[in-house]
């Protein structure tokens, strides 16, 4: 997983070094992190993340990364980067990094954690998106845990992690070639199947996957309270994206918010101080009032009587009318 942030050193932030890196296909590479003092490194559990701050980012200092190896002797953070050439830098600085150079990190955060046992782990996987998975079928295997591993991307050669994951699982691994056609991915109905109570959904990968699986699933009837997973990103900018003006019911002021730019960065870019936390539509941290106007909703926090009743994830959701009146 990796996406952006807004985040500045803290007093916790850490200085790690580079100390080994690899090319797992043509776009990903692999990188290994350690304390150029050789010492421990704040623990972490399964599908946790680390934000790197990325030099001259400017108001996006930061880009999430899944760790990748399970926590062992505490010595290294693994992540793995897909280079993205219409992105904003970050994953080319990542790629760009030299052996021995040092960067700055925040300590783990969980927010894709495996939910307690006993239940069996369903973990279905999309290109990158193996990397809070891979952690997870670590730990699953290595405690002995009931799973079965679902992972697609273009091809072989395309796929990161391909033979750790074949010598890890097995035959709990089942791998899916789509050669860029999206038609011809994973069977979803199929390898859901009906919702069992013991079972849960780990789901990770570009956001036509996750919302595939989330929409096969509660089709099917799962509960949506056993549907996890992690996004890549905020949802991209579409041509049905138009600007418009916020007016803050309780203080008065109007805030213009151009077309491709989040209520929540309009706010942020006007002076004011919102909650936030993921800024993928995932938290629901972001969530208030809309007293008056038109949204799309794109977030997975609230359900559909919250939109109803007014609230909105200002993270993500995008004007459809050109005056949105919030009760902020
Ligand atoms: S900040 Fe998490 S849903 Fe908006």
């Amino acid at each position: 997983m990796q996406s952006s942030s807004h985040s500045s050193p803290t007093p916790d932030t850490l200085v790690l070094e580079l100390t080994a890196a690899q090319a797992l296909t043509p776009e990903v590479r692999r990188l290994q992190l350690r304390r150029p003092d050789g010492q421990r490194l704040p623990a972490f559990t399964a599908g946790a993340h680390i934000r790197v701050h990325i030099p001259g980012a400017g108001a996006e200092p930061t880009r999430c990364y899944s760790l990748v190896n399970s926590d062992g002797d505490g010595l290294i953070y693994e992540i793995a980067v897909k280079r993205e050439c219409a992105g904003r830098g970050g994953s080319q600085f990542m790629h760009q990094l030299a052996i021995g150079q040092q960067i700055l990190v925040t300590p783990p955060k969980n927010d894709f954690a495996l939910h307690k046992p006993p239940h069996e782990a369903l973990l279905i996987a999309g290109g990158i998106g193996i990397t809070p998975i891979l952690s997870m079928t670590r730990h699953l295997q290595a405690t002995n845990r009931p799973y079965a591993l679902h992972y697609g991307a273009r091809s072989a050669a395309f796929m990161p992690y391909l033979q750790e994951i074949e010598a890890l699982a097995g035959s709990r691994a089942q791998l899916y070639f789509d050669d860029g056609n999206p038609s011809r991915g994973m069977p979803l109905a199929s390898l859901l199947g009906a919702p069992k109570t013991s079972r849960h959904v780990y789901v990770c990968g570009p956001r036509a996957l996750i919302d595939a699986t989330l929409a096969q699933a509660l089709h099917l009837g799962w509960p949506r309270s056993q549907i996890h997973f992690e996004l890549f990103s905020a949802p991209a900018t579409t041509a049905a994206d138009r600007g418009t003006t916020i007016d803050l019911a309780r203080s008065g002021r109007q805030i213009d918010v151009p077309a491709g730019t989040s209520m929540l960065d309009g706010l942020i870019a006007a002076g004011c101080d919102p909650l936030f936390d993921c800024r993928r539509g995932e938290c629901g941290m972001c969530a208030v009032h809309m007293l008056d106007g038109e949204v799309e909703h794109r977030d997975y926090a609230l359900s559909d009587e919250q939109h109803s009743e007014g609230l909105v994830c200002i993270c993500v959701a995008r004007a459809r009318s050109n005056r949105i009146t919030l009760d902020l």
